[in-house]
């Protein structure tokens, strides 16, 4: 069949709207016609060349939610009308780390980069003029349908609306669980969250669910510092080194139990930043991504050694999508997790480019295209 979606043609690129060939599923596919994505900036580092991919033109996207439309031959669990979530890692429920409650670091995540089938790097499912187009993540949610693995979906009730839950296909559960998951938050604790996009968001609200006394927000933009104390952050600063400082006057100059580094684009610098705001024994957690040729994290071995400091990375914040994505649906119908507030600014599919242009300039917490 055809579809429209947004491609990058080689990089750093920006998103056009092309029409494209799209497969039918094969077995353990789904073909699903997209109702929502947001706009997360590892698109656009992808876009800004700074991850650079296996295949180009790639389609982008990969923070969606739609309908199934269509089910592969001896293809289980899914039916036509299903809706779904997609989790940016497939889970393939089998390997060692998804074997073991991992499920974020599934071996086929290798998709994430190559953009062709999770389990077969040579096999696509859009194609542009007769040439392959890869799919980020296998999925491509700024298409108005696309063909994924089943191990990329997770089934939602009927009743839910996609337009926000989409949300949950990366930023809300990226963000919540490097609080939950990775810095292990517990109630009275002192957290620093530095980058308040649509991940840093998240980490607050999962920062303020585990009971944090002081959620310290740090971003240079005005409204990600309101929208902050907004969704549970206690202070909001422009600057670490003012949040550093707060941390330590209210930990009788020990320093954050944690600090969790969502930039945008993130470099050693800021990751060091974070580290040295930490207590002796805290956890500096790792979520934000940059140029991936970029080496070096400027810290003190000794300041590791002899303060006991955790450096600890975090892929979709450590969570096992299969069983946290229902988990935070389950939160968010509860009234308990916000995700209609997150959805700053909605784009119809043509509109991609300018809503990336947006997020750069600060007014998005979340951009979302509705198709
Ligand atoms: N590890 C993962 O699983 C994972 C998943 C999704 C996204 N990411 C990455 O997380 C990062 C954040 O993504 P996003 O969609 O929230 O981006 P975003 O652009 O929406 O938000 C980034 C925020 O960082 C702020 N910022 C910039 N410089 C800063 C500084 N020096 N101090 C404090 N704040 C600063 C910006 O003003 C912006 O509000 C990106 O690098 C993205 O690629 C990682
Ligand atoms: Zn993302
Ligand atoms: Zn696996």
């Amino acid at each position: 069949m055809k579809t429209r979606g947004a491609v990058i043609r080689s990089a750093p690129g920006r998103f056009e709207v092309v029409e494209m060939d799209l497969d039918a599923p094969r077995r353990g596919e789904i073909t699903v016609k997209m109702v929502a994505s947001g706009l997360c900036h590892s698109d656009d580092h992808v876009a800004k060349g700074d991850h650079a991919v296996g295949v180009y033109p790639i389609c982008g996207g990969h923070e969606g939610a739609g309908v199934v439309v269509d089910v592969g031959p001896e293809t289980t669990g899914f039916a036509e009308g299903d809706h779904v979530i997609f989790s940016f890692v497939a889970g393939c429920g089998k390997c060692r780390w998804c074997a073991k409650g991992l499920q974020n670091l599934c071996d086929r995540g290798a998709a994430i980069m190559t953009g062709s089938r999770p389990e077969d790097p040579t096999s696509f499912r859009l194609s542009l003029d007769g040439a392959p187009v890869a799919q980020t993540c296998g999925l491509s949610t700024f298409s108005e349908y696309t063909t994924v693995s089943t191990d990329s979906a997770i089934k939602v009730d009927k009743d839910l609306p996609l337009e926000t839950l989409c949300l949950l296909g990366c930023g809300v559960g990226t963000g919540w669980g490097a609080a939950v998951n990775s810095a292990q938050v517990y109630p009275g604790q002192t957290v620093i969250v530095m980058g308040i996009g649509g991940i840093g968001i998240n980490a607050v609200q999962g920062a303020a669910h585990a009971g944090a006394a002081h959620i310290l927000a740090v971003d240079p933009v005005a409204f990600k510092r309101d929208s902050a104390l907004k969704f549970g952050a206690t202070q909001a600063f422009s600057t670490m080194e003012e949040a550093t400082d707060v941390a330590r006057s209210l930990t009788n100059g020990q320093g954050a139990d944690a600090a969790i580094v969502t930039v945008g684009v993130t470099t050693g610098d800021h990751i060091a930043q974070a580290f040295s705001a930490i207590r002796k024994a805290g956890v500096c957690v790792v979520t934000g991504l940059g140029k991936m040729t970029d080496v070096g994290i400027p810290i003190s071995p000794m300041e590791l050694t002899l303060y006991q400091k955790r450096l600890q990375g975090s892929l979709f914040g450590a969570s096992a999508p299969s069983a946290d994505i229902p988990w935070l649906v389950d939160l968010y119908t509860s009234g308990k997790l916000e995700l209609d507030a997150l959805v700053t600014t909605t784009y119809t599919l043509d509109e991609v480019a300018q809503g990336f242009d947006d997020m750069h300039a600060g007014k998005n917490l979340r951009g979302v295209i509705r198709f």
